[in-house]
């Protein structure tokens, strides 16, 4: 059985999707904090701080996979920093000592913010140090620290990805810093007018959420002998300025965009402008799919389709 942790939030609703359709319904468990209304998966309501129930949902289950997507994201965590560092390294030491004790496979993602403002912010390479300046970067830090740990010491199938600020049509993001890219489409579409939290030349790396959970996938399926990274692999599609987001918006759509920064903006300019993934596409194929112009086509149709 496979559990999603964080199977609620914008990567996790479209997560549990793509496993549902690779493994079948009747495989995948979703598990968060509050329980849906009318959700089409099996579910199981748990605060991952909550080792006991955390333990028991998964021995009960049979879980064999975990795809541990339950944080708190960059400016969620800025502002509430222990609750930050209780659900993103205790909660993970939670999720790492049951994989350890029922020998699971883990998929824990890691992020772009844990790069401080010292690596190169062009093509950031894989192996820097790291030292970043925000709470949330730094949670992810330990995150990887520890899941390297579990790896080499345990001997636990860790894998993990340092996503990009990711967009989607399904399910609008909260608590993120690269949240504007994604409220920029909602808004354009639902009321021709968007207030942007960071300025217009704002160069941030960026990747459509369906080329995010193939590569999700892909990472989890690639024979472990071929990986050289585990927990942290840098993964990259795109880059482009909050500006240059707007015009491609506005080829579809006319809106007006206004930049009104606030305390997000700090977070941004302490982020990489793009990424160099060149090891994630040795040691396991990955290619992204998805441009700007690719990606703002379909941002663009599915809106408008669900505000018919
Ligand atoms: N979305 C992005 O752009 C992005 C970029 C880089 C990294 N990530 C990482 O990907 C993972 C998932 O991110 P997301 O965008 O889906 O986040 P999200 O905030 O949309 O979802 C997180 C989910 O975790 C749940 N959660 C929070 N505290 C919990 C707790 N104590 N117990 C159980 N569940 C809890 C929330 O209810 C929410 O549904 C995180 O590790 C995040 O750091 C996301």
């Amino acid at each position: 059985m496979i559990l999603v942790t964080g199977a609620l939030g914008q990567i996790g609703t479209e997560l549990v999707l793509a496993l549902q359709e690779k493994h079948g319904k009747d495989k995948i468990i979703a598990s968060d904090l509050k329980e849906p209304e009318n959700y089409d998966c099996k579910f199981e309501k748990c605060d991952i701080l909550d080792n006991e129930n955390y333990e028991r949902i998964n021995k009960e289950n049979g879980v064999d996979t975990v795809y541990h997507l339950a944080a708190i994201l960059s400016a969620a965590g800025e502002k509430n920093p222990d609750l930050c560092y209780d659900v993103n390294v205790k909660g993970l030491e939670n999720v790492l000592k049951v994989a350890k004790k029922y020998n699971q496979r883990l998929f824990c993602p890691s992020s772009i913010a844990v790069f401080g403002p010292d690596v190169p912010r062009e093509n950031t390479p894989q192996n820097v140090e790291l030292n970043p300046k925000t709470v949330y970067g730094k949670t992810k830090v330990k995150g990887e620290e520890l899941c390297d740990l579990y790896f080499n010491e345990h001997n636990i199938d860790i894998r993990g990805i340092r996503y990009p600020g990711l967009i989607s049509w399904k399910h609008k993001p909260s608590g993120g810093t690269t949240d504007y890219a994604v409220e920029m489409y909602f808004d354009a579409i639902e009321k021709g007018e968007y207030v942007c939290f960071v300025n217009e030349d704002t160069r941030l790396p960026m990747m459509f959420m369906d080329d995010a959970i193939r590569a999700t996938i892909q990472l989890m399926d690639a024979p472990i002998e071929s990986l050289n990274y585990h927990s942290n692999y840098n993964l990259s599609s795109m880059s482009f300025s909050a500006k240059e987001l707007a015009d491609e918006i506005s080829s579809h759509v006319d809106f007006n965009c206004i930049y009104k920064p606030d305390y997000r903006q700090d977070i941004a300019n302490t982020w990489p402008i793009s990424i160099d993934d060149k090891d994630a596409r040795s040691d396991w194929g990955w290619e992204p799919k998805f441009d700007i112009t690719k990606m703002t086509e379909e941002m663009i149709t599915n809106l408008r389709r669900l505000n018919e």
